[in-house]
Parts: structure tokens; sequence; C-alpha cells
């Protein structure tokens, strides 16, 4: 019988590292691409893109995201310093001259001695599919006037297009990001945003100005197009020494989330559908053990997802479940064990990441068969799995992560240390172009791209070391 097992053992053992010598043949790539050594450093507060606008009690910091599940509400927000003023937003469709109001909530919050500006949401419902719409916030000479166009309806072959951007800040390396996707020649519509904002917790006593001043600096993007919203670590925001223990007050007093409107209970946590894309958005940072609200919550909503109606199963999420750098190394794991077999047995398609200030994209693998007393715990390649992408080269205060671990492990297909952004460019329901853009590149240089086959309508190899 020992004897018997042994054997058996031994054949598993010898054919699970043929079959891996098999898969993996192809090793990764780690990018050959000589970047300028340059201090990252914040931009200063003069600084143009901080400008508040002109005039008394002026709207300032405006942004946008999905009001609902399905796209037809947005949530407006912006911020009047000098008093509450008005809630309310005015908004009307290109193609008609009635204005609707709608009414929105103001409000405000201290952390330790700052205090900030009047802090206003406001959703607007009922919205057209496929439609511009102006929207106007401020009242008398300071009302300011911008513009968004909702998403065509839900449907399992309607294209789109999303951006990526992940741990922004405020330096001067962030706004090249900001600048390069805004000049992408591939328009993103909709920007899904992987975490870690302001960095404000940086500055001593988590300076909130600089939740002000990134307000301000993003709002030539987020005023006019939807930001999909994940919390980073940089959103805890937990100072005991300041006497604030309540996690993510600032995020959550200026960054709404529609998170009821998928029965989420908390707003680090929640999904939305956006044209042929179904979009998870989870937390690092809140539990997500057995019995959690969040383990209860993702296992409901992967079992709602109808791949016929959203082809595309996108999770968004901070911190990475596969990274080869020497920053951050395995601190999506615990994570990784709790949720890695759902995401395989769903067919998630792509997991983006932030968190980890470089570039790096993964085979489609998994690493599912661990049972605490079997030893299979490395990755294998899997067609059901996702591609995980760390894009978390936004570009803030902190630096670029360039220590790598060597060799490049062999789930890991690409890996760069420079900032920049992504796109996601869904065509139909089986095909979607992937595209990353270094910021020392031009336009429409695409440092690293491939075809994505979606998991459940065209399941066939899609990683490049087959090419
Ligand atoms: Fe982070």
């Amino acid at each position: 019988m020992g004897f018997l097992g042994f054997s058996w053992c031994s054949a598993i053992a010898v054919l699970g590292l043929l079959l891996n010598a098999v898969v993996f043949c192809n090793g990764g790539t780690t990018s050959a691409f000589v970047r300028p050594v340059e201090k990252t450093v914040d931009m200063p507060l003069e600084s143009d893109v901080f400008l508040a606008p002109h005039g008394y009690n002026a709207p300032q910091q405006v942004h946008i995201t999905q009001g609902d599940h399905v796209g037809k509400a947005v949530i407006v927000s912006w911020v009047t310093m000098e008093e509450a003023g008005s809630s309310t937003v005015l908004y009307w469709s290109e193609n008609s001259k009635n204005k609707n109001k709608a009414k929105g909530t103001v409000g405000r919050y201290k952390f330790y001695s700052y205090t900030s500006g009047h802090i206003h949401h406001c959703t607007i419902k009922n919205l057209e599919f496929d439609t511009k719409y102006y929207y106007e916030v401020g009242i008398g000479h300071t009302a300011r006037t911008f513009w968004f166009t909702t998403p065509p309806e839900v449907g399992p072959d309607v294209p789109y297009t999303f951006g990526l951007i992940g741990d922004l800040g405020q330096s001067y390396d962030s706004n090249k990001t900001l600048t390069h996707y805004e000049s992408n020649p591939t328009k993103g519509k909709t920007v899904l945003f992987v975490g870690d904002l302001s960095y404000a917790d940086t500055y001593p006593n988590h300076d909130n100005e600089r939740w002000d001043t990134w307000g301000r600096f993003v709002e030539r993007s987020t005023a006019y197009q939807p930001w999909i919203w994940t919390a980073g670590n940089h959103e805890i925001d937990f100072a005991p020494d300041l006497g604030e223990t309540k996690p993510f007050k600032p995020f959550t007093h200026r960054y709404h989330v529609p998170y009821k409107a998928s029965n989420s209970v908390a707003p680090f946590w929640y999904s939305i559908k956006r044209a042929s894309a179904y979009i998870i958005v989870l937390s690092s940072y809140s539990a997500y053990g057995k019995y959690t609200p969040q383990y209860q919550w993702l296992l409901a909503e992967l079992l709602k997802v109808n791949r016929s109606e959203t082809p595309w199963l996108i999770v968004l999420l901070h911190a990475p479940w596969y990274n080869s750098y020497n920053y951050h190394y395995m601190e999506g794991e615990t994570m990784r064990v709790m949720f890695e077999p759902w995401f395989v047995q769903h067919k998630v398609d792509v997991v983006f990441a932030g968190h980890v200030h470089a570039y790096e994209r993964s085979e489609r693998v998994s690493n599912i068969a661990y049972n605490v007393v079997n030893g299979i715990c490395s990755p294998v390649k899997d067609q059901s799995a996702p591609v995980y992408i760390t894009i978390g080269d936004g570009g803030n205060l902190e630096g670029l992560a360039t220590n790598m671990t060597e060799p490049q492990p062999k789930y890991s297909a690409f890996r760069e240390a420079s900032f920049g952004h992504a796109i996601f460019d869904i065509k139909n329901r089986t095909h979607a172009y992937y595209s990353w853009h270094r910021n020392q590149d031009g336009n429409a240089v695409e440092a690293d791209s491939l075809w994505f086959f979606n998991r459940i309508w065209h399941q066939v190899d899609d990683s490049t070391s087959t090419h």
C-alpha cells in the first residue's frame, strides 16, 4: 500500500513537472527599455493644474461616476469653499432645450486640524443611453458647465473603451500620465481607477489640502468622463496618533460610488454594468475572510453575472495577486487564497490591480490546487483563469518600483518599471484589444499589447507566448 501510494505520488509529481516544463516553455519578458533616472517630485501648490476657479464659492474638484447599475444615472460631485451654496445640478441633453434639475446633498468633514470645504453629491437619474448631456453646477456668475456622454445600453456586442490608471498622485509624472491618457488616439470613455488617488496621507498630518489639490488637478478628466473608483491603502487615512480612527474618512466623504445598486453594504466593494462589461470592484483593505460582508457579497455577485448580456467580466482591486516586483510582495496573497478559485470557476477575463508602481502582465494562470498537504502550490497555465495586470504606474511621489524578483517567474508575461496607462478596448463579445502606453513614448505607441479573447465566447489561448 505504502509502495503503491509512493509510486502514484511520484508519477503525479513527475507528470506535474513535465506539464510545467511544457506549458511554461516560453518564459516572460522583462522589458529592456531604459528610462532616464529622475526623482519623482510632487507639483508645487502654485502649479497651474491646482488653480481654483475664479469667483466667490465657485464649484471646484468636479467629478462624475456611474450612479446606478446599468449606466442611466451619474453621480456628480464638487466642492465649494466659502459656503454651502446650492447642491442642485441643472442638466440637459444635447438635443433638448429642456433643462432638468436634480437636488443633491452637501456636507463637510474634519480631519485633525483640517476642515473640508462643502462637498456636494447629486445623482442625476433616468438618463437616455448613448447621449451627450451638459450639466451645470454652482449659481450666478460662478456657475460652471461640463458635459459627459452616457454609455450605450448594456448588451453583449456593444463596443466600449476603458482607460486604466492607478496610483496617480500629483507629481509631474502624474500630470504626464493623465495628459498621455487624454492624448491617446484611442479615446477612453471611462477610467477604471485601481486605487491610491491623492497620496495626501504622505504629507504631515495627512494634509487634506492635498485631497483638494488632487481634485482640482484631475478635474479636467473626471468632470467629463466617469472614473470608477477602487479604494487603495492611501485612502485608509487611519491615524490614531492624530485622533483619526475611522478608516477611509476623506475618501468616503469625497468620492461616492453606487454600491447600493449592487446590494453592497459598503462603498468599498460593488459592481456596475457598462456596455458589454460587468465590472466588480473589490477592497483589499476590508475584511474578505469567510462569512464577512465582502465575502458573502462576492459569492452571490458572481452568480448574478450573465455573460450572454455582459460577456466581459472585469475585476478591479488594489493589491495585486500576481506581482514579481520586490515591492508589496505577496500583499495580495491572502485575498488570492480566498477568491482565486471563484475567479477561475466563473472565468473572469481580466483582473486589474495597482499598488506596485510599475507595470506587469501575467499569463493566464491559476494556483488553486493546494490543500495544505499535497504540496501543489505553483501557478499553472489555466485557460479558465484571468490575466492579471498591475497598472500602479500612474506616477506618484513615491517613485517607481524598479527592483524585480529574479529570475522572472514563468507566470509573468511582461514587466517594466515605467509610468504609464492602459486602454482596454472591447470590440464585441469575443475580442478586446488591450494596450499599455509608457509616458516616454508618443501618443500612439503601444509598449505592450495583446488581443484578449473572451473566456466564455472565444476561450482559446490568447497568451503572447503562443504567438
Ligand atoms: Fe497602494
